[in-house]
Order: structure tokens, then C-alpha cells, then sequence
């Protein structure tokens, strides 16, 4: 009898698809992003690509992020992070949207250009565009040596390894992580964050993938609720400051690989529009962790229960108050506000990818899209 050895079992490493394992390598992945930069003992962010441009850093009158996908909605956690521990002003532009907009740039400008691949073309013909308008223009691309890579003046790789799924997971949690040292590399510069808050961040970011790890321990039970909300035809995410650009992401990798339709929006826009679709067939997954307008979201949940929404909420470890009112609650540990998304994304990961598992979905080829978008 043949040993017939399958190439792309090995590769999966014992997962059943490319974008679970890499959904549960993301510990590893976000220690390999920071390692080597992070040095904690001696209250250091060590990043090349920064210091060699410091001068540019500080003298930017404001950072305008360009991406797509994915990666545009780590531009939009960046914007938070970047404004709040550094105060610099921040724009966070769909590449396709940017280039063709005759925008106004100027040499006091840094463009930071996000892409996992370092491919799409939307986002390097942005970067060219900045390029000839005297900006300067910072990468932060998975895939060593491609073209975004070399094209920008400066950058820095996340160093998250291979990945295969189209739906991009471990990219994004290790994006957030470049940005995140960049973010308080900057602050500690320009003197917008103190040192002992500045010791803290570092402290809670090498505690991040324990934490991830814990909130990776939860995948049974949400492949219960997929099972429970896998027929639904639309779904609605909510969150607020750094978990809104985390619902977005939520929503994005449900319709992207499950085919259900999916929005997501910040909680208080809820009443501007979305509230219209809540019935008892309308799935919301609400991120309501402690820190980070907890009280609020928690009236947001009132508000959707009263309309017989079904809610799942993500929350802090040993949540009373959402638990009493959503139909299912999700623990993750806690976190400082602004490294949330690196948690709150993984229950979001783990849902779209049990829901899309359980209706037979290709997981890691879903249909129409591609890995990186070569072409406009
Ligand atoms: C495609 C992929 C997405 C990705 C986006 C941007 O649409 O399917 O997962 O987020 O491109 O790709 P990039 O390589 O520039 O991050």
C-alpha cells in the first residue's frame, strides 16, 4: 500500500483549515511582531524604520493611513491609537478612494500604507501618488521584500508568517501590534505619554498573548452559538472607540467567508438607522468589555432587547450586567482599552469561521475573492 503523503495536510498543522490554524497562531504571530522590538526591562521600543525617521515622525502635521480590506480597518484602530497615546492627528483612507481624489498632500505629511501582501494595487498606486507629492510614505506589509515593501521610504514587517486563508486573521491582530509600538515609540518622543503609563503599555502588550490564548479557549462554546445563528440571513455588529473598527472587522469576515450579509457600525449610530432592523431574527454581536464605554453599550443592549433582538455579547471575564440581558456572552480577559481589538477580534474570527464550517463554505477560498488584488 502507498503512503500517500498529503503536502497541504502537513501545512494546515492538524487543523481542518489554513484559517483556523492561523487564527490560532495569532499568540505566536503577535510575540513574533514584537520581539526584538519590545524591550521591556529597559523601557525600549526598538523599531529602525522609526528611529532612522524620527525627525519626519515628529515634524508630520498629521498621518494619513492608507489600505483596504482588512488592513484599512486596522488603519482605523491605528487612528485611535495613534491620536490618543500620541496626538497626532489622523486620516484613514480606502486606497482606491484616496488616489483618485486629487488629495491634498503635502511634505509635511507621513502616509502609513498598510497590506498584508504588499500587492494591492489600490494601495500602491496611493503610495506612488503620495510619493510625487513629496510625502513620506512608511509600510507596514507582512510579505517581506514585495512591492509596497520596497516602494515606501520606510517601514516595518509584522512577521506573522504565511498567510493562506483569503480571509485574513492573523495579519490584522499583528498590523495593530506594529502600529501599537509605533504608536507609543512616537509618544514617548514627543512627551504625550508619561513614563509610567508608557511602562504599562509595554507591561500589557507582552501580556496580550496569554490573553489571546485564553480567549482561543472559548471556540467550543462559540461553535454552539454559530450552530444556533448559522441560518440567519443578516447579522448586525456594534462597538465603540477601539472596538468599532473591530465590528467592522467582525462584520467583514462573516459575509467574506459565510456569505451572510453583515454590518457593522458604532453603537450609538444604532439609533440612526440600524435600530429599523432589529426583530427576534435579527443576530446582534455587541462588544461591551469593561473599559471603553461600558455603561453606554450596556443601554445600547437594553434598547435591542426591548426590540427582541438576539444578542451575543463579548465580554470582560466575570461580566454581570451583559450577562443578565444578552442571549450569550463571550469572555475574553481584560484588557487596557487600547489594546482591546488584539482580543475582541478573536471570538469575532472564530464565529465567522464555525458559521461558514457548518454551512459547508470553502473557509479558505471563498468565492470571488482573492488573497491580494492585484489589479484595480
Ligand atoms: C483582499 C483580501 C483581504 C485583504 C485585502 C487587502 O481583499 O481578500 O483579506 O484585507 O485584500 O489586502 P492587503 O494584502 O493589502 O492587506
Amino acid at each position: 500500500q502507498k503512503l500517500q503523503i498529503n503536502l497541504e495536510q502537513i501545512e494546515k498543522g492538524g487543523y481542518d483549515h489554513f484559517m483556523l490554524k492561523e487564527i490560532h497562531e495569532q499568540p505566536k504571530a503577535i510575540q513574533d511582531t514584537y520581539r526584538g522590538r519590545l524591550l521591556r526591562e529597559q523601557a525600549i521600543i526598538k523599531m529602525s524604520g522609526v528611529e532612522d525617521n524620527m525627525k519626519r515622525f515628529l515634524n508630520a502635521k498629521r498621518f494619513i493611513i492608507v489600505a483596504c480590506g482588512t488592513s484599512w480597518h486596522a488603519g482605523l484602530v491605528a487612528e485611535y491609537i495613534f491620536e490618543d497615546l500620541a496626538r497626532i492627528p489622523v486620516e484613514v483612507e480606502y486606497a482606491s478612494e484616496f488616489r483618485y481624489r486629487n488629495p491634498v498632500i503635502s511634505e509635511d505629511d507621513v502616509v502609513i500604507a498598510i497590506s498584508q501582501s504588499g500587492e494591492t494595487a489600490d494601495t500602491l498606486a496611493a503610495i506612488k501618488l503620495a510619493k510625487s507629492k513629496g510625502a513620506f510614505v512608511f509600510g507596514v506589509c507582512n510579505v517581506v521584500g514585495s512591492s509596497i515593501a520596497r516602494e515606501t521610504d520606510a517601514g516595518a514587517y509584522t512577521h506573522a508568517g504565511p498567510e493562506i486563508g483569503v480571509a485574513s486573521t492573523k495579519a490584522f491582530t499583528t498590523q495593530i501590534t506594529v502600529l501599537t509600538l509605533m504608536a507609543l515609540r512616537l509618544a514617548r518622543a514627543k512627551g504625550t505619554i508619561s513614563s509610567s503609563d508608557y511602562r504599562q503599555h509595554l507591561l500589557e502588550l507582552e501580556m496580550i498573548p496569554s490573553k489571546v490564548e485564553r480567549a482561543l479557549l472559548s471556540d467550543p462554546l462559540i461553535e454552539e452559538i454559530a450552530y444556533k445563528y448559522k441560518d440567519s440571513r443578516n447579522c448586525l455588529y456594534l462597538g465603540r472607540g477601539y472596538n468599532f473598527p473591530v465590528a467592522l472587522e467582525g462584520a467583514l469576515k462573516l459575509k467574506e467567508i459565510s456569505y451572510i450579509h453583515a454590518e457593522g457600525y458604532p453603537a450609538a449610530e444604532m439609533k440612526h438607522g440600524p435600530i429599523a432592523l432589529i426583530d427576534e431574527n435579527m443576530p446582534i454581536i455587541v462588544i461591551a468589555t469593561k473599559k471603553g464605554h461600558y455603561e453606554k453599550v450596556v443601554s445600547n443592549i437594553q434598547e435591542i432587547k426591548s426590540r427582541k433582538g438576539r444578542i451575543i455579547g463579548i465580554v470582560t471575564e466575570g461580566d454581570v450586567q451583559v450577562k443578565e440581558l444578552a442571549d450569550h456572552v463571550i469572555e475574553v480577559p481584560e484588557s487596557s482599552e487600547s489594546l482591546s481589538p488584539l482580543i475582541t477580534t478573536i471570538p469575532l474570527q472564530l464565529l465567522s469561521y464555525h458559521i461558514a464550517v457548518l454551512l459547508g463554505k470553502n473557509v479558505d477560498q471563498p468565492r470571488n475573492l482573492a488573497k491580494s488584488v492585484t489589479v484595480e
